[in-house]
């Protein structure tokens, strides 16, 4: 890894993942997660502290950078719940068939290379009924927006650690055996258009 991934980029996204409008959806999103949970991109661990340690049993924080498992080091050290690092990327999780309860993604899908082959690997490790939480951004609805989205990602993937601008994360779920139970859509305030196009809710294991 170089220099930049390892140091300059896990700063720049602990910062660009905490803006408050980003916070006030993890709200609505992370509380809700209850048992045993994989988090995949764990990243900075922002997440870690918006968790219920009411519903929690324990946290698998799933995270491949190392830079990004050290950024984590004070969100960790602050977590209100059990948290285990499993430094594998989303295609490799190293747990078995049928044994959480819930996964949680949060501006993750956007970023992992080979997305259907971590999205089955959600669905294996799943209990039947389980749920994935889902916080992302991706694809916008509007013609004008995804021709930015789609000039810009070849150059934004290599300043962002991989993250593409245009991914249609709604229909990658559902591709990977999901049923969407919940979703909401909308354009974050105060952000350009082509980055800022949420997708939030509840997907369940079928
Ligand atoms: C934009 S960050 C989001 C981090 C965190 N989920 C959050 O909400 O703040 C994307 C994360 O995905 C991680 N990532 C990259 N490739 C991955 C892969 N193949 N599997 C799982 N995570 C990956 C990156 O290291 C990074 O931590």
């Amino acid at each position: 890894m170089s220099f930049y991934e390892n140091h300059v980029l896990p700063f720049v996204i602990d910062l660009a993942c905490s803006m408050q409008p980003i916070m006030d959806l993890r709200s609505q999103v992370v509380p809700r997660c209850h048992g045993t949970v994989l988090e995949v991109g764990a990243g900075s661990g922002i997440n870690f502290a918006l968790y219920n340690p009411a519903t929690i049993t324990k946290v698998y924080a799933l995270e491949p950078s190392e830079g990004m498992r050290q950024k984590a080091q004070k969100n960790l050290s602050r977590s209100p719940v059990p948290v285990e690092w499993l430094g594998l990327p989303g295609e490799q999780i190293p747990l078995a068939d049928n044994s959480v309860d819930c996964v949680l993604l949060t501006y993750t899908l956007c970023t992992i290379p080979d997305y259907a082959t971590a999205l089955k690997q959600m669905h294996r490790v799943l209990k039947p009924g389980g749920q994935l939480f889902f916080c992302e951004h991706g694809r916008a609805p509007d013609a004008d927006v995804v021709k930015w989205q789609n000039r810009l990602t070849p150059t934004w993937k290599k300043w962002a650690g991989g993250c593409h601008l245009n991914r249609p994360i709604a229909d990658y779920i559902r591709e990977a055996g999901f049923s969407i139970t919940e979703q909401e859509n909308n354009y974050m305030d105060k952000a350009p258009r082509f980055v800022s196009y949420m997708y939030y809710g509840l997907a369940v294991k079928i």
